[in-house]
C-alpha cells in the first residue's frame, strides 16, 4: 500500500494528457463488428458520444466470445439461493444456449431490435438470461427491482412503453413470499400502455394463474423453443451509441428517472474496471452481493464479470438470517470467491449479528482477496471492523446509478493506495472531479461543497435519460455549465482524495437503497385526512438512513392520530413498495417553515440525527421546532 508502487497516478495523468487515446486502448478489450469511426464525437447527442460509428453487440462480448475461446465449460453463473433452498451452475456455453432460446421467444413474441423489454424479477438465473436475451436481439431492458409495488412498475411501464414482461410467480423474502404476478396485474391494469405479452416464470413455490391471450408459461415456450433456436438467433449488430438498458432511479420528485446505458462504452468501461479497479482476472470466481434490480447487480452482478470471463455468484440471499451472519462466509468459501462487493450496511447487519466474527472460523475464505463497499457512505467503524476480520482490504468506492461505474475508488488492480477512512479515494481516470461553490467556482481543499464531475463524462456513463434529453440537462449539466452535477456534497483533500458527505437533493439512502423522500410525500399527501407532511431521512445504525415522515391532520378530523399514521405506512408500502422502509409516521400539529413557505427539512434532521442546530434566521415560529423535538421524543427518537 504506497503511493510509489500504485500505477494509478500514472495512468490517471495518461488519460489526461490523450483521453481518446487512453479509451481507444481500452476499446481493443472488445470484440467490434465494425470498429468505432470516432473515439468521441463532441457534437453528438447532448454532450458528445462515445464510440460512433462502432458496431457491436454485448451478448456476443459477455458470453458467445467467451465459448469461441475455451470458456465453454467454465461456469458463467453460480446461483445459491438459500431462500429457495437450491444452487445451479451455469456454464458459458449453456448461458449462451440459454440466451438463443430465450431471444427466439422474444422475437416469437414480436420484440425487435430497439423495443423496450421490462423484467420484474427475483434474484433468479433467468432474470440474467432475460438481460442478456435482450442484448443479444438488440432489444432494451430495464428491470424494476421486486421490491417496488405495483404503482411505481406501472410509472416505468408507462415511461419505457415496452412491448413485453418478464416476470415472475413470485419472489422470496425472510420468512415471507412475495407475490409478484398479482402486482404485475395490478401494474398492467392502472398503465395507459398495455403491454403485448408477458412471460412468466412460475417458481415451485407457488404457482400464479395466468391471463389468457396475454400471459406465457415461461418453462412450456422455453421448452418448444430450444429445438429451433440454436442456429437461428445470432447476436444481432447494434451502434455501439444504441441503448442497452433503461434503469430508473430515484429523482427529485416521485416520477423517476430512465438512465440510459448505451452498447459500445459501456462495455469498454466496465471491462477496464474488472483488471484495472477490482484486481480480478478472467476465469476467477467474483460476487456482487446486490440485486439485479439495482445498478451496482446490472454493472456488477451482470455484465462486468461477464465481459471479462469470470463466474458470477447470483445470490438470492441475505447477509443475515439465511441462515445466520456466516452466509457471506458460506458463499465466498464454498465458490472460492476472490472478490465480495455489497454495501456497508451489509456488513452492519453481520457485525450487529456476530460482533465477534465468530462464525468466520467455520469457513476457510483463503482465496478472498477484497471486499469492495459502495451504495452509501462507508462508515470507518464498519471498515476497520471488516478489515480487522477478514484481514484482506476494504475499499470503499462512490458511483451512482447515472455512472454505472465508479467515479472514485481505491484502485486495487492498479496497486492499492493508502487508505483514508471517511473518503472514497481518488478519481478514475475518465472523471475529473471537483468541487464548487454556488458560483461553480472550485473550492479550497477540506472546503465542502457540489461535487461536479467534468464534461464530457466517460464511457458507460449515461447520454442522456429516456428520451427526456431537456429534463436530463435540466437535472444534471443547468446548474454548473461545463459539469455534471452529481447532487453530491462533500470535499477534495490537500492529496485528492473525495470525501462524499450527502446528497443535495431529497434522495436519501435506506440500506444501500436510493429513495426520493419527495415521492413518499407525493403519497402521504394523497391521504384524505393529510393536510401536509415532510418526510426526512434520520440516522439509523444499520440502514443507514431511515425515512420518518412528519403530518399534519386537516382540521376537524377527529380520528385517532395514530391510526391515520398507521394507514399513512400501510399507503407508502402500499404505493411504492417495502423497499422504502417506511415505518415512523409522526403526526404534528404543524411544520417548520421559513417566512416564504419553505419547509426546514434540514434543521428537522438535524434534530431527529440528535445533532447541534442553529435556529434558522428566517424561520416563521421558533417554538415549532420544540414541537418537532417533543413529537420526536414521544416516539422514542433522539432530539
Ligand atoms: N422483493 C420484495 N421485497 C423486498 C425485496 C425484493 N426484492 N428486497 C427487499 N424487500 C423488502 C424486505 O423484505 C423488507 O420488507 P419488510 O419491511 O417486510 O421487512 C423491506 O423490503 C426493506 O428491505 P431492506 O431495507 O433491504 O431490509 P431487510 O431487513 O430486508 O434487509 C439488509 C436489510 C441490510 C440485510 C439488506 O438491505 C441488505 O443486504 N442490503 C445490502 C445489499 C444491497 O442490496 N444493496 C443495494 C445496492 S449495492
Ligand atoms: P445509487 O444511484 O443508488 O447508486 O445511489 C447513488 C448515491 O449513493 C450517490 O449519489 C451517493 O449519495 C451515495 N453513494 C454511493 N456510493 C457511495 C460511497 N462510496 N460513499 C458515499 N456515498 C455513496
Amino acid at each position: 500500500m504506497d503511493v510509489r508502487t500504485s500505477r494509478y497516478y500514472e495512468v490517471y495523468a495518461r488519460w489526461r494528457r490523450d483521453p481518446h487515446g487512453f479509451w481507444a486502448e481500452a476499446a481493443r478489450d472488445i470484440d467490434w463488428i465494425e470498429p468505432p469511426k470516432q473515439v468521441f464525437d463532441p457534437d453528438a447527442g447532448v454532450y458528445g458520444r462515445w464510440f460512433t460509428g462502432g458496431v457491436c453487440n454485448t451478448c456476443w462480448n459477455a458470453v458467445d466470445r467467451h465459448v469461441l475461446k475455451g470458456r465453454g465449460e467454465q461456469a458463467a453463473i453460480i446461483y445459491d439461493s438459500p431462500l429457495a433452498g437450491q444452487k445451479r451452475t451455469i456454464t458459458y456455453h449453456r448461458l449462451q444456449v440459454e440466451t438463443q432460446v430465450l431471444a427466439a421467444i422474444l422475437r416469437n413474441l414480436g420484440v425487435e431490435k430497439g423495443d423496450r423489454v421490462i423484467l420484474y424479477m427475483p434474484m433468479v438465473p433467468e432474470a440474467v438470461i432475460g438481460m442478456l436475451a435482450c442484448a443479444r436481439i438488440g432489444a432494451v431492458h430495464s428491470v424494476v427491482f421486486g421490491g417496488f409495488a405495483a404503482n411505481e412498475l406501472a410509472t416505468r411501464i408507462d415511461d419505457a412503453r415496452p412491448k413485453v414482461i418478464l416476470s415472475a410467480s413470485c419472489g422470496l423474502e425472510v420468512g415471507r413470499l412475495v407475490k409478484y404476478k398479482p402486482l404485475l396485474d395490478e401494474a398492467i391494469r392502472l398503465v395507459r400502455h398495455k403491454p403485448e405479452a408477458c412471460l412468466i416464470l412460475q417458481r415451485p413455490q407457488e404457482e400464479a394463474p395466468l391471463v389468457a391471450g396475454r400471459d406465457h408459461d415461461w418453462a412450456k415456450l422455453r421448452d418448444e423453443a430450444i429445438v429451433f433456436a440454436r442456429s437461428v438467433y445470432d447476436c444481432v449488430p447494434v451502434e455501439a451509441t444504441d441503448p442497452l438498458y433503461i434503469l430508473y432511479t430515484s429523482g427529485t420528485t416521485g416520477r423517476p428517472k430512465g438512465v440510459v446505458r448505451d452498447n459500445g462504452g459501456h462495455m469498454v468501461a466496465l471491462k477496464w474496471s474488472m483488471q484495472n479497479f477490482y484486481g480480478v482476472e478472467p476465469g476467477e470466481v467474483y460476487w456482487a452481493a446486490s440485486d439485479v434490480g439495482w445498478v451496482v447487480g446490472h454493472s456488477y452482478i451482470v455484465y462486468a464479470p461477464l465481459l471479462h470471463g469470470c463466474t458470477s455468484i447470483l445470490y438470492e440471499g441475505k447477509p443475515v438470517g439465511t441462515p445466520d451472519a456466516g452466509a457471506f462466509w458460506r458463499v465466498i468459501a464454498e465458490h472460492g470467491c476472490v472478490a465480495l462487493f455489497t454495501a456497508p450496511t451489509a456488513f452492519r447487519a453481520i457485525k450487529k449479528e456476530d460482533p465477534q466474527g465468530r462464525l468466520l472460523a467455520q469457513y476457510d475464505l483463503g482465496k478472498f482477496r477484497t471486499l469492495f463497499l459502495a451504495g452509501e457512505r462507508a462508515d470507518p467503524d464498519t471498515v476497520q471492523w471488516a478489515e480487522k476480520l477478514l484481514k484482506v482490504p476494504v475499499i470503499d468506492h462512490w458511483w451512482q446509478t447515472e455512472t454505472g461505474w465508479a467515479i472514485a475508488g481505491n484502485p486495487v488492480g492498479l496497486g492499492q493506495l493508502p487508505v483514508k477512512y471517511g473518503s472514497a479515494a481518488v478519481a478514475m481516470p475518465g472523471y475529473q472531479v471537483d468541487v464548487v461553490d454556488d458560483a461553480c467556482k472550485q473550492v479550497a481543499a477540506n472546503t465542502i461543497g457540489s461535487i461536479v464531475i467534468k464534461l464530457p463524462l466517460p464511457p458507460a456513463c449515461l447520454p442522456t435519460l429516456w428520451q427526456q434529453d431537456e429534463r436530463f440537462k435540466e437535472s444534471y449539466l443547468a446548474e454548473f455549465p461545463g459539469y455534471y452535477k452529481t447532487a453530491d456534497a462533500g470535499f477534495k483533500d490537500e492529496d485528492g482524495y473525495i470525501h462524499v458527505m450527502s446528497r443535495t437533493d431529497d434522495i436519501i439512502n435506506v440500506a444501500g437503497h436510493r429513495l426520493s423522500t419527495g415521492g413518499m410525500e407525493e403519497v402521504l399527501s394523497a391521504h384524505k385526512d393529510v393536510a401536509e407532511c415532510a418526510v426526512i431521512g434520520v440516522a439509523d445504525p444499520l440502514k443507514g438512513e431511515i425515512p420518518c415522515g412528519f403530518i399534519v391532520l386537516k382540521s376537524g378530523v377527529e380520528r385517532p392520530a395514530a391510526e391515520i399514521e398507521q394507514e399513512c405506512v400501510a399507503l407508502v408500502r402500499d404505493k411504492i413498495g417495502p423497499v422504502a422502509a417506511f415505518k415512523l409516521a409522526i403526526t404534528v400539529v404543524r411544520l417548520p417553515k421559513t417566512r416564504s413557505g419553505k419547509i426546514l427539512r434540514g434543521t428537522m434532521k438535524k434534530i431527529a440525527d440528535g445533532e447541534p442546530w442553529a435556529m434558522p434566521a428566517t424561520i416563521d415560529d421558533p417554538a415549532i421546532l420544540e414541537e418537532i423535538g417533543a413529537a420526536l421524543q414521544g416516539k422514542g427518537l433522539r432530539a
